[in-house]
Order: C-alpha cells, then sequence, then structure tokens
C-alpha cells in the first residue's frame, strides 16, 4: 500500500478531528467542557453516502454508507471516567441507530431501535449520553438493518483510554472489514439473500485494514506496538498469524486479560470481537513479515506485510510491564449462581447436527428445542431459519427469552446445536467464559461477545447489574436477520 495504513490517531490528532466533526455543535470554543471533575467529550457523526478508496488503483471508487464521510468513522476517543455526548445525525435514506459496541451503558442509551429508543428517522438526530465506565476498544454501529448498514461501511472504533495507558512506543488501531465488491470495486448488493442467511453469512472478497485493502504496515526494529484489533465484518472470522512475531494478547473485547500468547499463535477474532495485542518488534531492518488469515481452512490469504523501516529504534525490544489495571466489573459468585440454559440451533444441516447431538443432550434439551424443529420446518419458508430455545426473532420488540434477577449472579449454559460458528453477543453486561465443552477456561476471560464453534458448549458467568431488556444475539449479521436474537431482561 503506497498510502499507509492509517496509524493511531494521537490524541492531540483526534482533538482536533473531535473539534472538526463537532463544528456543528452550539458551544464555540474547545468542546471540552471542564464542569466538575468530570471531563465530557462532545462528537457529532453524521450517517451518509459517500464515496471512498477501498481497493488501490486502478479499482475506482467505491459508493459507501458512512460516519462523517469515513470508513471506518472518526475514532472517538475519551479517558475511563470521562462522559461522553454523541449527536447522531442521520442522512440516510432510512432509519437508523447507534449502538456502542461493548459499552456498558444505561439502557436507553444502547440504540436499539424500538426497544431501547425510537429509530433515528431519516433527517432526524439522536443524542447519546454516557459515561465511559471501562477502558478498553470499543465501537460503535448500527443496529437497525445491521446486515446493511453496516456491511455498507457505517461502524467506527471507540476508544477508552486506561487513566494510566500501557507504556509502548506507538498505539494502532486496525478495524478490519470484509467486504463483497464487484469487479469495478462497487458494493455488491445482495445484502439479506437466503443463501448468506442460511450459511456462513456475507462472506466477502476483499479485506481491508481501517477502510483500505494493505498493502505493507511500516515498522521499526525494537519497537513495541500496542495493537487493536476491531472485527467490523458481517461474518468473516479472521484467525490472524503473525508468524514469528509473537503477539502477547492483554485484552479481550475491551476487557483486560492476563497477558498470554494465544491459542495455537492464532489471534482468533469473530465477528464484532476485539483484541489488544502487544506487538515486539524483534526482525531487522528492512526484512518483513507477513501477517496471514488462516481462520477458514485452505482459504488462508496474506492480510498484510509488517515492513521493517532502515532505521532501527533500539536493539532490542523493551520489556516495560503488560498488565493492565482491571475494570469495575463485579465478579459473579459461583457457588451462589442461578443457572440458565440457552440452545442455538437451525441454519443448513442444522437438522443433522441435532440428530448428532440428541444422545448427549437427551432429556435435558430445554424446553422449546423440539418446537425450533418443528417451527425451523415452517421458518425455512419465511426465511427465519436460526432458533434461540426454539424461537427465531422478528424485529427488536420481544418478548424476553430469560429474566436474570438484577445483583445475582448467574451461569448461562449455551449450546451450539448448529454445523455453524456464531460469535454470540449480550448487551449492556459483560461476562465470564468459564467452561468450554466442560473444561474450565485458562483465563476466564471477560468477553462481550463469545465465538462458539459447532456443537460447542459454552458456559458463561455475570452479575446481572444493568437493568433493562437487552439484546442477545449472533453478531453474524446475517444469522442475527434470519432469527438469531433474543431479549434478556434483567429485572
Ligand atoms: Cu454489535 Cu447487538 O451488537
Ligand atoms: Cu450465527
Amino acid at each position: 500500500m503506497s498510502s499507509k495504513i492509517v496509524p493511531a490517531i494521537t490524541r492531540r490528532g483526534f482533538l482536533k478531528s473531535a473539534a472538526l466533526i463537532s463544528a456543528g455543535f452550539a458551544i464555540s470554543g474547545p468542546h471540552i467542557s471542564k464542569s466538575s471533575a468530570k471531563t465530557t467529550t462532545q462528537v457529532r457523526l453524521k450517517a451518509g453516502q459517500a464515496s471512498v478508496r477501498l481497493a488501490p488503483e486502478p479499482a475506482g471508487e467505491t459508493a459507501v454508507w458512512c460516519y462523517n464521510g469515513s470508513v471506518p468513522g472518526p475514532e472517538i476517543r475519551v479517558r475511563q471516567g470521562d462522559r461522553l455526548q454523541v449527536i447522531v445525525d442521520n442522512a440516510l435514506d432510512e432509519q437508523t441507530t447507534v449502538h456502542w459496541h461493548g459499552v456498558r451503558v444505561p439502557n436507553g442509551m444502547d440504540g436499539v431501535p424500538d426497544l431501547t429508543q425510537p429509530p433515528i428517522e431519516p433527517g432526524g438526530e439522536f443524542l447519546y449520553e454516557f459515561d465511559a465506565v471501562d477502558a478498553g476498544t470499543f465501537w460503535y454501529h448500527p443496529h437497525q438493518r445491521g446486515f446493511e448498514q453496516v456491511g455498507r461501511g457505517l461502524y467506527g472504533p471507540l476508544i477508552i483510554e486506561e487513566r494510566e495507558p500501557l507504556q509502548v512506543d506507538r498505539e494502532v488501531t486496525w478495524v478490519l472489514d470484509d467486504w463483497r465488491l464487484t469487479p469495478s470495486a462497487a458494493i455488491s448488493d445482495d445484502f439479506g439473500n437466503a443463501h448468506d442467511i442460511s450459511h456462513s453469512g456475507r462472506i466477502g472478497n476483499s479485506v481491508t485494514i481501517n477502510g483500505r485493502v494493505p498493502d505493507r504496515f511500516t515498522v521499526h526494529k525494537g519497537e513495541r506496538i500496542r495493537l487493536r484489533l476491531i472485527n467490523a465484518a458481517n461474518a468473516r472470522i479472521f484467525g490472524l498469524d503473525f508468524q514469528n512475531h509473537e503477539p502477547i494478547v492483554v485484552a479481550l473485547d475491551g476487557q483486560p486479560v492476563t497477558p498470554h500468547a494465544p491459542d495455537r499463535g492464532l489471534i482468533v477474532l469473530g465477528p464484532a470481537m476485539r483484541a489488544d495485542v502487544v506487538l515486539d518488534m524483534k526482525g531487522e531492518a528492512n526484512q518483513s513479515t507477513t501477517v496471514i488469515d488462516r481462520f477458514y481452512k485452505d482459504l488462508e490469504y496474506r492480510l498484510v506485510d509488517l515492513a521493517y523501516s532502515n532505521q532501527p529504534l533500539r536493539s532490542q525490544p523493551p520489556d516495560w510491564p503488560l498488565e493492565l489495571p482491571a475494570n469495575p466489573i463485579p465478579e459473579p459468585d459461583l457457588n451462589n449462581a442461578i443457572r440458565h440454559r440457552v440452545v442455538f440451533n437451525g441454519g443448513m444441516m442444522g437438522g443433522m447436527v441435532m440428530q448428532e447431538m440428541g444422545g448427549s443432550m437427551g432429556d435435558s434439551s430445554p424446553t422449546g428445542m423440539m418446537g425450533g424443529m418443528g417451527s425451523m420446518m415452517g421458518g425455512m419458508h419465511s426465511g427465519n431459519i436460526w432458533f434461540i430455545n426454539g424461537v427465531a426473532a422478528e424485529g427488536h420488540i420481544l418478548e424476553p427469552m430469560l429474566t436474570l434477577e438484577q445483583n445475582r449472579s448467574h451461569v448461562i449454559a449455551m449450546t451450539n446445536a448448529t454445523a455453524w460458528h456464531h460469535p454470540i453477543h449480550f448487551h449492556g453486561h459483560s461476562f465470564r467464559v468459564i467452561s468450554r465443552n466442560g473444561t474450565p477456561t485458562t483465563h476466564r476471560e471477560w468477553q462481550d461477545t463469545v465465538l462458539m464453534a459447532p456443537k460447542e458448549r459454552v458456559d458463561i458467568a455475570l452479575v446481572a447489574d444493568n437493568p433493562g431488556d437487552w439484546m442477545f444475539h449472533c453478531h453474524i449479521l446475517e444469522h442475527m436477520a434470519g432469527g438469531m436474537m433474543g431479549v434478556i431482561r434483567v429485572a
């Protein structure tokens, strides 16, 4: 890539751009008001159409839907404990909302149309306002017809900085996306087709980092980089292999985790998932290393090259601490937790998997599962072919599938009775992933989106401390459109 992969916007750079984008605000001067101890950052996001360069020349530009004319939208950066106010203008031809993925906001700020707010009409606006309670890597995107709105480019990073950030030489955000482009680099308009819905979702043919098909990313010998990875794709799961570079994972879905080398050396990110990794540049000046995405068997490809400049920064990467301070999330008490079961089924070949799993699940299958089989057959015709506890969702107003008693600990045992991967997201909370197929996880990581393999059982635990009706859904946006969505009430 001749231009560069956009490096992390510096704090100063952001403030400048924040000032630019909030030019429409009635307040003059710097848009940081220090009323009490709390700083409030104001941002203006305009959802609309634009033309951007995703693919290198000689391909043309691509008509997209995006925020403030760019893909991704502006990187919003605030400090933990600060308050964020975002005015969203809707310049699209259809309704929209903005959801702050992974941020523990009050229910009314969660951006779910009809459930938590009326959708923003074309020409309308909505003010979102909440405290940045957890530091970490988050992102924002619409929750209205996400399979098309996100798929056309509506998303952006939201970074909440620790009060004392990790010491590194450089902080970089990579927002990954996957596009289905025609030969002239237009977005293929087959959004929400039946095949994508019933299989692995809308997998594209062009992967971008920060809105550009990448070529090379310049690094320096001895440099330490904090790389914030965000998967904004509708459906593509990434499995990044940095080869002879050994990334250390320090946070998942924004939440600190014991620093560790990833399993089998692969950083796996389902749609909506994030990882913060510390990358030490151990190579030599003028060398280069290819980052390979090898998630899908036999479909690996070169994502980008880490290209060493001829100017070493130092002879060895530094030896600075890697631990991030924990966020203020209440710890679930497993001994006194209330237990719940959730089963996902449907999709192509779903019946087969259920038969195979029948033996082990037997009579313990929760109510509705067999009902799911029945309605699945009916659902096949209406396009709703994914089920949670036997129900396929239509729209966002739903009877709660579960009610979690507020301020109690809960364990949700989730079973993926399908032939497909699903990144399962719960709004308004982070949860600990405590076991997979009955085996305790090594890091008991906090996540807001957990990737479940076909036939896998994953147990999660949380304190339900945020009251309201919250979405619970697969983040493969075509699966969500095909019914894989429900509401969990905290009351
Ligand atoms: Cu990132 Cu309900 O979504
Ligand atoms: Cu799914």
